[in-house]
Parts: structure tokens; sequence; C-alpha cells
């Protein structure tokens, strides 16, 4: 079987330096934010290109603490998409904020700048543009529409981590930024883990804080807080990963370059175009079927040829049942409801061999021969 992504091969790829870092924080007898949380913080704002970076739980807690930190709380609105992972609108309504849902780019699967305005509001607070997939969001007119408005860019780096947009990180646009080291990401830990990061000072103050009960230098409490702390494990294992981020994502890079030379000339198939001036790392690998009927019996023939496959995401969130009918702008967003039943996420991680990605174009070449 080849799997869709395989957080055991990243591991079994970087043992001895995982193992050895693991050893290393057993060792020491710190556990919680140590001297490998403060390390891994400053190697990774300094990767991202900002001054500071909170390493947290999850990205969830990066998202909803990143939005706490800015004062976004009840009454406010918090424009973003409905097709990304449920956290990014969780988080919102963690802070007690309401998600207002845009629609996103046909091409891209990220927020269609042009929906922006008309979901804005006298109450809209803040944009949470998804880098989704690995494709920065149109960040340049984000942030000038968010500067016109008067409005905070949190980005959600969740599957963005070393991606570019005109040169700079993603995680380096908006006032902050959330990642999520679950360890299928790009940049994944051994478990939970997450990091904000921020150009920003005294946000970055602040966000030290909210993460550990709103305690201050002195361990007292001059606000109210949470706990949401990355572990000096998994800060360690980052460090380890942090290094070797690079190649992977050129290994990313590559793997989709020969799915691209594959499946470029199949007609009932449209594949990944990265924006231009812009470096897609590929978290996934998404490729969208003329119809919904030849999505799901092509995941079928996939899985019979032992390959397997993913839909990310199945269900927009304005349409699970949590959501249903609730959330501002659920009822125009027809790119969104369109494209779910037709996207497809290929087998994407560094260490699937040549071989193996080839097995997997061959398989859909020949699954598109004998359909069509
Ligand atoms: C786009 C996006 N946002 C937020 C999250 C939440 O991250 P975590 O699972 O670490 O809480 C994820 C992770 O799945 C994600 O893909």
């Amino acid at each position: 079987m080849i799997p869709q992504t395989s957080p055991l091969a990243s591991y079994l790829s970087n043992r001895p330096a995982l193992d050895e870092a693991l050893h290393r924080v057993l060792s020491a007898g710190r556990y919680i934010l140590g001297e490998e949380t403060t390390a891994f913080e400053r190697e990774f704002a300094d990767y991202v290109g900002v001054p500071y970076a909170v390493g947290v739980g999850n990205g969830t807690e990066a998202l909803h603490l990143a939005m706490r930190g800015l004062g976004i709380g009840p009454g406010d609105e918090v424009i973003t998409v409905s097709h990304t992972a449920v956290a990014t609108v969780a988080a919102v309504e963690m802070c007690g904020a309401t998600p207002v849902l845009v629609d996103i780019h046909p091409e891209f699967y990220t927020v269609d700048v042009a929906s922006l305005e008309k979901a804005r509001s006298d109450r809209s607070k803040a944009i949470v543009p998804v880098h989704l997939y690995g494709q920065p969001c149109e960040l340049e007119e984000i942030t000038r529409f968010a500067r016109k408005h008067g409005l905070y860019v949190i980005e959600d780096c969740a599957q963005s981590h070393g991606a570019l947009y005109r040169g700079r990180r993603t995680g380096s646009w908006g006032h902050t930024a959330a990642f999520s080291f679950y360890p299928t990401k790009n940049l994944g830990c051994l478990g939970d883990g997450g990091a904000i990061t921020t150009h920003d000072s005294s946000l970055y103050e602040k966000l030290k804080a909210l993460r550990q009960y709103g305690w201050n230098e002195s361990r007292i409490s001059r606000s109210t807080g949470w706990n949401s702390r990355l572990d000096e494990l998994q800060a360690a294992v980052l460090r380890v990963k942090l290094a070797r981020l690079e190649e992977n994502n050129a290994r990313r890079i590559q793997i989709a370059r020969t799915y691209h030379h594959f499946l470029s000339r199949i007609p009932d198939l449209t594949l990944p175009s990265p924006m231009a001036r812009t470096t897609h790392v590929y978290h996934q690998y998404v490729i969208r079927c003329a119809k919904d009927s030849l999505r799901n019996r092509l995941m079928h023939f996939l899985s019979e040829q032992g390959i397997q496959t993913a839909v990310h995401y199945p269900m927009p969130v304005h349409l699970q049942p949590a959501y249903v009918h609730r959330l501002p702008g659920s009822d125009s967003l027809p790119v969104t409801e369109e494209v779910v039943g037709r996207i497809v996420s290929l087998p994407m991680f560094p260490e699937l061999t040549d071989e193996e990605v080839a097995r997997v174009a061959k398989a859909i070449e020949a699954f598109f021969s004998r359909s069509v």
C-alpha cells in the first residue's frame, strides 16, 4: 500500500537525530517551557523572517490565542473561508467572535479576494487567509484591503511552512500567523504542537502570558489566560525537523513536478497551478476531476491498486452539522460547494520514492484511458 501521508516515514528517516533529541530532553529533566522551546522559537522566527515566535499546544490554539491577543471577542466578525480545516472556523468561535464565510478562487482554492468587500461590515475585525495545501493566498491584495479598512490579518499557516509569497515567507505578512505542527504537516512533531509568529513586540508579550494562565515573569496573572504550551520533547523534535524543512519542501515540489509531467494531458483532470511569484510547498497535491462520480470512481480504483488517497476536506465547514445554517455568508459559496465533490489528494510526503510516485501517476493514467 502506498499511503497518502506517512508521519512514520518522517520519523524513520530522521531516527538517529530524533532519538538523540528525545533522550537529551528526557535526561535534562525539564519538560515544559525550557531551553528547547526557547531555542526552537528563536530558530523558527528566524526561518519565517519575523522577530518573534511563541510555541503553543496546537494549531487551533495558535489561531485562538493569536485572535485573543489582538483583542478579538464577542460582537466582532472575522472573515475566513469554509473550504478549510474546521479548526480555522472553530478558533474564531473560541474567541466568542462570529466567522463570516467567503468563497474560494476556483484555481488556487484559497480565499477569493473579490469576495472580501461584500463580507465586510462595521463589525469586521480581521481576515484569516488560509494558505491551503501549501499555496500562499494573494497576500498583497489581502493586506492592502485590510490596511484600507483597519482590519487585522491573521494568517493560517497550518499547511504552508516555508511557502513564499513574493519572496517572503507565509507567516511574516500578517499582523500575526498561526502554525500547526500536527505530525503530517510539512513541519510536524511527534504529537501536537503549534506556534504563533509576529513582528509586534507587545503582542508577543501578551501571547506569552495568554499561553500560560495570564502569568507575568513573577507568575502573577495580570490578565486571564489559558494553558497551551509547546512541550520540550516536541520542541526538540521540531528543531531536528526544521533543519530539514527546506530539503523536504524541495522534495515535495519535485514530486509535484513528476505528477504534473504524467497527468497534465488528461483532459478530465485539473492539476494544481501555483500562483505567479509564489512557492507552493505542496502540503497536499490536490487534483480535481471533471465530475463527482469520476472522483469517487478514481479513488476506488486507486484503492484497489494499493494507493491511498484522501479528500481535504470532504465537507465544507458551513455544511457540517455543527455549523449548518448559522454562519453568515454560508448561502453564497458556489465554488466551495462545487469543488468539494471533485477533489482528491494524492500521496504526498518527502519520503515517497520516485518509483512510488510513478506508480501512482501511471495508475491514474490507466484509469482515465479506460474511463474516457
Ligand atoms: C488549515 C488548518 N488550520 C488549522 C489547523 C489546526 O491545527 P491543529 O490540528 O494542530 O490544531 C489545521 C490542522 O489540521 C489546518 O490544516
